[in-house]
């Protein structure tokens, strides 16, 4: 795998050493690894929450991540920029790869991870703060010297919110809609220039027509972004993914293939029982 941060300063780039990559059912038209797990296990206190596994997902895609509630879905997702560091009972072993560095190696310093590696939750949760403060607030952090201005209105119109909002851009983010407040947290992972994105449901708690937007736009964010979404939805996960891992009971991933593969002709029985919905 080559540097996939070659475009980062050197002191914000967290690569110190190239490691090699490659896994028996790679596709080459996958292109380069932006995020690999390899042999990571997860526990709470004694509980295992992730039982080995290891995975690359593809740069510049739509990875969504399926299986039932419990099965470790958002505890693998936090392990991607360490928010699981928050935990105090997670114990995390293995490695997660993020541009041919170990993300757990003691140099990572997680702030600037998370910079690199943004999330968006399930619940929009915007700051009590105005929808220009609101996209800036990770420069701030980052003591960034540009046109904060500029990359404010270059978040929300990449969040595809600027129309909507740019005539209020002093008023509380927390007076817009459901929909316009995810795409409010969508602008704000964004500005800080990150390469993956990690969402967690982001559109379970929104009406059918904004989570539709949502959909448009991680389609669009791909271009730019490797995106990585857990979804409880199997037709969105279908729409919107070009690769899906899915998860079953105990932390296991059971199989990971192109998104059409899973869905029409996977591999596993169990797998394919959850996609119809005989369990889980
Ligand atoms: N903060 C925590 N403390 C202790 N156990 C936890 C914690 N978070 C998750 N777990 C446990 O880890 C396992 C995996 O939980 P996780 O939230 O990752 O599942 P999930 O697949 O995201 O589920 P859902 O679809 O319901 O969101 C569960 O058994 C859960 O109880
Ligand atoms: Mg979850």
């Amino acid at each position: 795998m080559s540097n996939t941060s070659s475009d980062t300063t050197e002191d914000e780039s967290l690569i110190t050493t190239e490691v090699e990559t490659g896994s028996a059912n790679w596709s080459p038209a996958l292109g380069e690894t932006a995020v690999a797990a390899r042999d990571l296990n997860v526990f709470y206190g004694d509980e295992q929450a992730i039982d080995d596994v290891s995975i690359e997902i593809p740069e510049k895609r739509v990875t969504a991540l399926i299986g039932p509630s419990g099965c470790g879905k958002s505890t693998f997702l936090r392990c991607i920029n360490r928010m699981n560091d928050m935990i105090d009972v997670c114990r995390v072993e293995g490695d997660v790869e993020f541009g041919g560095k170990n993300v757990y190696d003691a140099d990572v310093d997680p702030v600037a991870l998370r910079r690199k590696i943004g999330m968006v939750f399930q619940k929009p949760n915007p700051f009590p703060k105005s929808i220009r403060d609101n996209v800036a607030y990770g420069l701030k952090i980052q003591g960034y010297d540009g046109d904060v201005d500029a990359r404010v209105e270059e978040s929300l119109k990449g969040a595809a919110l600027w129309d909507e909002v740019k005539d209020q851009l002093d008023s509380s983010g927390l007076d817009l809609s459901g929909g316009q407040q995810q795409r409010l947290c969508i602008a704000r992972a964004i500005a800080p220039d990150p390469e993956v994105i990690l969402m967690d449901e982001p559109t379970s708690a929104l009406d059918p027509v904004a989570a539709s937007k949502i959909e448009d736009l991680i389609d669009d964010l791909a271009e730019e972004y490797t995106v990585i979404i857990v979804t409880h939805n199997m037709q969105q996960a279908a729409r919107i993914s070009d690769r899906t891992a899915v998860f079953l009971t105990g932390g296991q991933l059971v199989e990971y293939d192109d998104t059409a593969k899973i869905f029409e002709d996977p591999e596993e029985q169990r797998v394919e029982d959850y996609i119809t919905g005989k369990f889980g």
